[in-house]
């Protein structure tokens, strides 16, 4: 079975986008890939987190797979922190990335933009550790949202690098980004992308969020003012309006072209209606199930446990090949 690998950062409570863009196709993978997902805190502290909020975060963050289907059983559910291996190949890679490659980075120069208080090397290096938590599986297919795709790029060329160097030691991963929802646009301000870390909550809706919440939040979304306030598919002119059908989409299952004809003359308010009761009608049996995980601490537990145990076994494994090829000497 083709290897997979995938993560979501605790660093806020989930959003459709992660959902929509990642954690849907991560369980549609289960059945015919041998799975590795996720929970990557080390990534998280590129930005300063309050320590008992990402303690938290971490286990909401694995209830929240597990309650989108996520099964412990098919695929290994980690802890990124758990496998020492992550921080082990990501100091070895820096050593193979160039300054430049990071400087081309878009999400790095989008965050140092924002936050220049508190710019450290960590946020630099960050597509680094990515790449380390694809390689050290040998993941064939990385199932990422469309923003992810610069930095799968880089792990691609970055293990290539090394391969050349020392012999075929990565496999070259794959980005699996979905046709729909691999980009879900801001509420308020549609042509930016939905982010679990907005300044502004009315942008995002999170997974666990109350049902009235995410109605008033879809409700009062922007949309674009032109004079007929037609409803149609068209990002550059209406990216509300599309980012809405997108959505309605991605929660019905009925294609974009099917959905247009039926809102041929009916208003903004109508679709938001609709958007609001499909969305709320997604998210209700995850946030079913979401409570019932997150109550079983045991439960928690043994799925980190076991993950941790089994993701390790195969991370040691590409650590001990990569130290050998380097020159390191094989602990006596
Ligand atoms: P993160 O935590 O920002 O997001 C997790 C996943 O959700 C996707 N996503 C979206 N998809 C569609 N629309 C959106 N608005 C949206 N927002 C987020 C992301 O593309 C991602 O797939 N660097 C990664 C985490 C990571 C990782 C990895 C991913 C660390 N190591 C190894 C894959 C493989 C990140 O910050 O994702």
């Amino acid at each position: 079975k083709p290897v997979v690998l995938s993560g979501c950062q605790p660093s806020g409570e989930l959003t459709i986008g992660n959902y929509l863009g990642a954690l849907r196709q991560w369980v549609n993978m289960q059945d015919d890939h041998n799975c590795y997902y996720s929970i990557v805190d080390l990534h998280a502290i590129t930005v300063r987190q309050d320590p008992k909020a990402l303690h938290k975060a971490c286990l909401d963050g694995l209830a929240l797979y597990l309650a989108c289907g996520v099964d412990p059983e098919k695929s290994t559910i980690f802890v990124q922190s758990h496998v020492p291996a992550h921080s082990q190949l990501s100091w070895i890679l820096n050593c193979y990335t160039q300054m430049g490659e990071l400087n081309r980075m878009t999400q790095y120069k989008d965050k140092s933009q924002k936050s220049e208080a508190n710019m450290n090397s960590g946020l630099f290096t960050y597509p680094v550790l990515m790449a380390a938590d694809i390689l050290l599986y040998n993941a064939n297919r990385v199932p990422v949202g469309d923003d992810q795709k610069q930095h799968l790029e880089l792990a691609r060329d970055v293990a290539t690098r090394f391969n050349n160097l020392y012999g075929d030691i990565f496999t070259i991963p794959d980005p699996y980004i979905p046709e729909h929802g691999a980009r879900v646009m801001s509420l308020q301000e549609p042509t930016k992308k939905m982010s679990k870390s907005d300044a502004n909550p009315k942008n995002f809706i999170g997974l666990l969020e109350d049902p009235k919440k995410i109605t008033k939040k879809i409700k009062s979304a922007k949309t674009d003012s032109d004079e007929q306030a037609r409803i149609y598919f068209d990002i550059e002119e209406k990216p509300g309006v599309s980012n809405l059908l997108s959505l309605l989409s991605c929660a019905t299952g009925e294609s974009i072209e099917a959905l247009v004809p039926q809102y041929e003359d009916k208003m903004y308010g109508h679709l938001k209606g609709d958007v609001a009761e499909a969305v709320v009608g997604m998210l209700t049996p995850i946030q079913q199930r979401y409570h019932e995980y997150r109550e079983d601490a045991a439960f928690l537990n043994k799925v980190m446990a076991q993950g941790a145990e089994k993701a390790s076994e195969r991370a040691d494994k590409i650590v001990a090949q990569v130290y050998d090829a380097v020159g390191f000497i094989k602990r006596p």
